[in-house]
């Protein structure tokens, strides 16, 4: 069911990739000219800039393929192909930029000092948003003003918690904090089935947290290098960088080197070792709670770049998130350049019927919110959690040619319990270490102090979260209602007043 999927994705790619490969093509015909009879094209490589879009890590890992695919081409492969040479060869450069930008962005992205008008953007035809361009890319360096950080691996603490930070790293290399988004998240292994299809649809960094605490390390290190090894495709190692985490009191007998560990390719006819049933883990057996926060923060804190998409594992983006996303940013459209307070950017999140597959654009979504083969998120289980102000507005709206903001919404009155999942940056609020997955309002506290900071809510037009296939009914879970209690009066009787001291009270906020 995955496979297919992610040919669908390569697919709506075509077009970048055809781009790139015009780019590539021209080089080969250039070397063949030159050198006709030497039998070993990829001895005479000549590297041809582009627009500069290589220099998105998506691009680089798609640019690298067709490198690869188009190594071995014939002369009479490469005649053939030229005839699309004498189109349109994308050799764009840089469009001066030349406007003072009036805007005022968040306080993150405050200092613009140069960005180039949209006519300049559009200079590169043909536009197209699932492309980042060299000038977006400038835009963008110059909207965010961001820090490029370190990438290498560390071991730290975090209350109770080890932390080992990018245990296993990508293979993206150096990041800069403006050119992509990662998407952060955190799991126990057995639930890392799900790592595949989310990184075939984000096609961009992830950051991901796994908790490990005892002999769950063992699985999870084996995971890892099964989802590296055994993927049929290489997003995993180009994309994901995994950290390990566990408490103290509960220390695996044996932590492998991970250089060591991955020296050797995995058997890919040993099962997944994440196929398991879940009450089987350490976890469970020792009867621990799931440090929910302690993962996200983890995850968060370790991504590279200036923007992040805090998720739980289970829910998939929609295809292009990515660049649409940047592009958006770039554009620096009203109300992004008329409104200076802080802001976060929301997503749309759907369950879909488990026979079906994710949707890949918001028009196949809205044909199976039609047929009730996707609905709202939670519809059956907290319809209040996850109401999103216009929401069937947002529903019924068609796609926008381009992404933009729908609408700037507050989490107040009848969304005072909102919990929204969107696209954050890093001086967003962490989430609340103390609190775990079982107690349940485990994002409120972090959504109590977008409030009272008067966040805005920006949610985006086309983007949109699906949640792993399955429609969820609401099922009595008496242990977990248990933790729930215990947790509502922590939560009531002592994080309130702590957040209530520090950020204040604002009416209208709710916890
Ligand atoms: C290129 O050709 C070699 C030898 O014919 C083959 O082993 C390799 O798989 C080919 N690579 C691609 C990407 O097709
Ligand atoms: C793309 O941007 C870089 C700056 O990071 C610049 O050095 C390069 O020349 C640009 N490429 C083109 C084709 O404009
Ligand atoms: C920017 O462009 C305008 C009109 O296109 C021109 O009049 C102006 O001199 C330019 N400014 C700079 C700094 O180049
Ligand atoms: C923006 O940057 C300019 C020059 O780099 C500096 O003079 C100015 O003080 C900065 N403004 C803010 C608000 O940081
Ligand atoms: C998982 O294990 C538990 C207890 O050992 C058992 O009750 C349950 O049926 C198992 N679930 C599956 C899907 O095998
Ligand atoms: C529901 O709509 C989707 C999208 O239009 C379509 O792919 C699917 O086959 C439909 N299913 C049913 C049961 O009508």
């Amino acid at each position: 069911m995955q496979v297919p999927n992610f040919i669908l994705i390569l697919g709506n790619r075509r077009n970048l990739i055809f781009r790139v490969s015009i780019v590539v093509i021209v080089g080969l015909f250039y070397v063949a000219l030159h050198y006709s009879g030497n039998s070993a094209p990829e001895a005479e490589w000549v590297p041809i800039t582009v627009d500069g879009s290589e220099r998105t890590a998506e691009t680089r890992y798609l640019k690298d393929k067709e490198r690869e695919m188009t190594a071995n081409f014939t002369d009479a492969n490469m005649r053939k192909l030229t005839e699309f040479t004498s189109q349109k060869i994308a050799v764009t450069t840089m469009s001066t930029v030349n406007k003072t930008a009036s805007s005022t962005a968040s306080d993150v992205e405050k200092n613009v000092s140069a960005v180039p008008s949209e006519a300049n953007i559009l200079d590169e035809e043909p536009y197209d948003e699932n492309v980042l361009t060299n000038s977006t890319l400038m835009a963008l360096k110059a909207i965010l003003g961001c820090k490029d950080k370190d990438f290498f691996p560390e071991t730290l603490q975090r209350g109770e918690y080890w932390v080992l930070k990018n245990y296993v790293r990508a293979n993206h290399g150096p990041v800069q904090c403006y050119e992509t988004i990662t998407a952060t998240t955190h799991c126990g292994f057995e639930f890392l089935d799900n790592l595949v299809p989310l990184v075939e649809r984000w096609m961009a960094p992830i950051s991901l947290a796994i908790h490990a605490p005892g002999t769950d390390m063992l699985p999870s290190v084996n995971s890892i290098r099964y989802l590296r090894d055994c993927s049929g495709h290489d997003l995993v190692q180009q994309f994901v960088t995994f950290h390990i985490f566990f408490s103290n009191k509960h220390i695996p007998e044996n932590i492998p080197n991970a250089d060591e560990l991955l020296k050797t390719p995995y058997d890919c006819a040993l099962p997944a070792p994440y196929a398991v049933n879940s009450s089987s883990t350490y976890k469970e057996k020792m009867n621990l709670l799931y440090p929910v926060n302690v993962g996200r923060n983890i995850a968060r804190a370790a991504a590279l770049t200036h923007f992040l998409l805090p998720l739980d594992i289970e829910l998939y983006p929609s295809p292009f998130l990515v660049p649409q996303f940047l592009n958006m940013i770039a554009r620096n459209e009203p109300p992004l350049s008329t409104s200076n307070k802080p802001r976060v950017f929301p997503l749309s999140l759907f369950e879909i019927d488990k026979q079906y597959s994710p949707p890949q654009t918001k028009l196949e979504l809205q044909g199976m919110l039609k047929n009730k083969t996707a609905i709202p998120f939670h519809k059956y289980v907290c319809p209040t959690c996850h109401n999103i102000p216009r929401g069937n507005e947002w529903m019924a709206k068609p796609e926008t040619p381009l992404m933009e903001v729908f609408y700037v919404g507050k989490r107040e009155k009848k969304y005072s319990h909102w919990e929204p999942i969107f696209i954050g940056t890093h001086a967003d609020a962490y989430y609340d270490d103390r609190l775990s997955w079982e107690g349940k309002k485990d994002k409120m506290t972090q959504a109590y102090i977008f409030c009272a900071k008067d966040y805005e809510f920006m949610i985006l037009s086309n983007a949109f979260l699906v949640h792993k296939p399955g429609i969820k009914y609401y099922k009595a879970n008496p242990k977990r209602d248990k933790y729930a209690a215990k947790q509502g009066s922590f939560v009531n009787n002592v994080i309130k007043k702590e957040l209530k001291k520090i950020f204040g009270s604002k009416p209208g906020c709710v916890l």
